[in-house]
């Protein structure tokens, strides 16, 4: 007879892990390479693709490199990718000009994607300035009446709308503002209906935290910021914030919102995912990227298994579309 002291478990959730089918039988979260956005970089004045060293495996790219890159992601089932542009110093300036230079590097590689995959491809564009102004901010720099040199919101927000216009003109199917200017939304809304862009989507950069993630990506793109984002940029001790941030954007126009980074802000994304009226997308950021790179590379974590649960984590979490420089690989390993 059983032994009156041990007591038999009466619920079984062992029984629904007993296989793989039966794990992909009763699996509630699904990665999908249709909703995975490559992040990717494309730089002037240079004649062969340039590794990020704190990002091994990720370039900066020639218009030719990106083109391929691209092509992998396409065979691959990527759905999108979000295209940032390193000019050469020479080019930077306190306005950030080139930015929405018909010719400018970024507007010239949305251009080239555009041409070479038509509407295989969803074609994202950066919409911010800090790539191409001289002292590395994302808005323009005004001096307070204390004498301090500030981002200066509303001098920025027609900058914007001109960028995302000629970035519409170049090919782009979605403008992605990242500098979180308030009323970044609505601007680009506006120029970009009164220019009969009215099918441009927006991916509005919601919640973006000053967190300490971004790291790599600032030498992906040569930043040449000194300081930090504080001012505008979210503070990561604030959650109730975002939804804040988010209910603007969608009332302002946004067609898709975003929580960034990612895996610090798990319950942000969730919160957000929890009251959004639009589609919600994750960026798994550079610093993300590098710490689970640089861990596989010592031999201290499983690079392929962790690529995947960092994704699902992600998705499980809340969002619907994913950022990530993992994409190709993500969606090859799915297949
Ligand atoms: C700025 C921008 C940043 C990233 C995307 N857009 C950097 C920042 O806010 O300092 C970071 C992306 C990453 O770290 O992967 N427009």
């Amino acid at each position: 007879m059983s032994n009156p002291d041990i007591t038999t478990p009466v619920r079984r959730p062992r029984r629904l892990r007993t296989s793989q089918v039966m794990r992909d039988f009763v699996a509630e979260t699904h990665l999908d390479p249709a909703q995975f956005v490559l992040p990717a970089f494309i730089a002037e004045g240079i004649d062969a693709p340039r590794e990020i060293s704190a990002m091994p495996g990720v370039y900066q790219h020639t218009e030719t490199s990106l083109l391929k890159a691209a092509e992998e992601a396409v065979a691959a089932g990527v759905g999108s990718i979000d295209l940032f542009g390193v000019p050469t110093p020479e080019h930077k300036d306190a306005s950030g000009s080139q930015a929405w230079a018909a010719d400018g590097i970024l507007n010239k590689g949305v251009a080239a994607l555009r041409r070479e995959f038509g509407d295989d491809l969803i074609v994202m564009a950066d919409t911010c300035l800090d790539e191409f102004t001289d002292h590395g901010h994302c808005g323009v720099l005004t001096t307070d009446n204390w004498g301090h040199t500030v981002v200066d919101n509303d001098a920025t927000l027609p900058l914007y709308a001109t960028m995302a216009v000629s970035q519409a003109r170049a090919g782009a199917h979605v403008v992605s503002p990242s500098g979180m200017m308030d009323g970044q939304i609505r601007v680009i809304r506006d120029a970009l209906d009164a220019e009969g862009f009215e099918d441009v989507a927006i991916l509005a950069y919601s919640a973006k935290y000053a967190g300490a993630f971004y790291g790599p990506f600032r030498e992906a793109v040569g930043s040449t910021l000194q300081g930090d984002r504080k001012t505008y940029q979210q503070d990561p001790r604030n959650a109730r914030e975002s939804i804040m941030e988010v209910q603007l954007d969608i009332e302002e126009g946004a067609d898709m919102v975003m929580v960034k980074p990612a895996m610090p802000y798990l319950d942000v994304l969730r919160q957000v995912a929890d009251m959004s009226t639009v589609p919600v997308a994750a960026y798994q950021v550079s610093g993300e990227y590098a710490m689970i790179t640089a861990a596989a590379q010592n031999g201290w974590i499983s690079r392929e298994p962790a690529i995947l649960d960092s994704l699902t984590g992600i998705r499980r979490a809340g969002a619907d579309i994913i950022l990530t420089y993992w994409a190709t690989e993500a969606a090859q390993l799915l297949a």
